[in-house]
């Protein structure tokens, strides 16, 4: 029997791991701003954490995928000419960019890019970064983080990128750090609604919901490139089951749009089950998520499932105001590294 563990086997390398190992040493956590000679201009740029509620995975094959705006995690970026060659500070590296090590080449690529793109120069350039959005939890800290730093390095070029313009630019990193990316995770961590992607078009959602969402991180680290890859090689063996799985998964989320504008709590939560049931087929839940899920289910959420890339990271849960207590404290008890509540969801109506 093929198992995630085989499949996980044959995956390109990761870049995060090392991302995460620099983050358990604590090293070189960085001035902000060093070497930045007051009166000169700081281009700054943020984008926020996001919460997939329906499509991860099928999106990558051209279905549609529902997310929204977390804003209690963020990224920021500045950006800064200096009288040296070109920096990167942050938590993880701090040092000239040409030494950044191989897990900060999303966020060099990020660089790299939007120089080009505002037709500016690297030299001379100092690049922060900072935020709170948790690495390899399925919220989209990748995404974020290149989103940030394209926007301060335009901004100091006194430029405000076109929407596609950013769309491209965050999508040369999110392609260096997990692959092949659907762009869902590029959108959803700047627009501050709700929004429904298909095929790289995003719109805006109306939604009326009247209930509470609560991700709980399993502190298990997912790596969207392997899952992402291990999708495409259970795709390759059994083309029509994972076909249909993909296909089911695509129309849960065109019928959470709805469900979204009535506030249909209770179908919501339904087909946030189905969503998982899926997901496991797809083989990206893993043990800490199905506890997590079970716990929040057991004290009376809607509904609950991985979000994002899974084998690891975050499941959200849909709860009634009333019993978000009682589902913070289950999750809790069944071992919840973190756990967040949206209280504003990106509401649009
Ligand atoms: O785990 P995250 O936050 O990178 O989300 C990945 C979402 C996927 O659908 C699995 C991949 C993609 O490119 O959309």
């Amino acid at each position: 029997m093929l198992t995630s563990r085989d499949l996980a086997r044959s995956a390109p390398p990761d870049l995060l791991p090392g991302l995460l190992e620099a983050q358990a040493a604590g090293v070189g956590v960085a001035a902000a701003s060093a070497g930045h000679q007051p009166g000169l201009p700081i281009g700054y740029g943020t984008a926020h954490a996001k919460v997939i509620l329906f499509g991860e995975h099928s999106v990558v094959y051209g279905n549609s995928a529902v997310a929204v705006p977390m804003f209690n995690l963020q990224m920021q970026a500045r950006a800064w000419r200096i009288d040296a060659p070109p920096r990167f500070e942050s938590a993880y590296y701090s040092g000239e960019l040409r030494h950044a090590p191989d897990f900060m080449a999303a966020p060099r690529a990020a660089i790299e890019a939007v120089v080009e793109q505002v037709g500016g120069s690297l030299d001379g350039l100092a690049v922060s970064l900072h935020g709170s959005i948790p690495i390899g939890r399925g919220l989209g800290s990748s995404a974020a983080a290149a989103g940030a730093i394209v926007d301060a390095v335009a901004r100091l070029h006194g430029t405000e990128l076109a929407e596609n313009d950013r769309f491209a630019l965050v999508q040369v990193a999110e392609r260096v750090a997990h692959g092949k990316a659907s762009g869902l995770d590029a959108y959803a961590t700047t627009t501050p609604h709700p929004i429904r992607f298909r095929e790289g078009l995003a719109t805006v959602l109306t939604n009326c919901l009247n209930a509470t969402l609560i991700v709980a991180d399993t502190g298990v680290y997912g790596s969207t490139r392997q899952a992402v890859e291990l999708v495409r090689t259970l795709r390759g063996r059994f083309r029509r089951r994972i076909d249909r799985v993909i296909e089911e998964l695509g129309a849960l989320a065109e019928l959470a749009v709805s469900d979204l504008a009535g506030d249909r709590v209770q179908e919501l939560g339904a087909r946030m089950n189905r969503a998982q049931e899926l997901l496991a087929q797809l083989k990206v839940s893993h043990p800490a998520i199905d506890r997590l899920v079970g716990a929040a289910l057991k004290a009376g959420a809607f509904g609950a499932k991985l979000t994002g890339a899974g084998l690891g990271g975050c499941i959200v849960a849909l709860a009634h105001a009333d019993s978000v207590d009682a589902v913070t404290q289950a999750l809790r008890e069944a071992g919840a590294a973190q756990i967040w509540t949206l209280s504003d969801h990106g509401a649009t109506a």
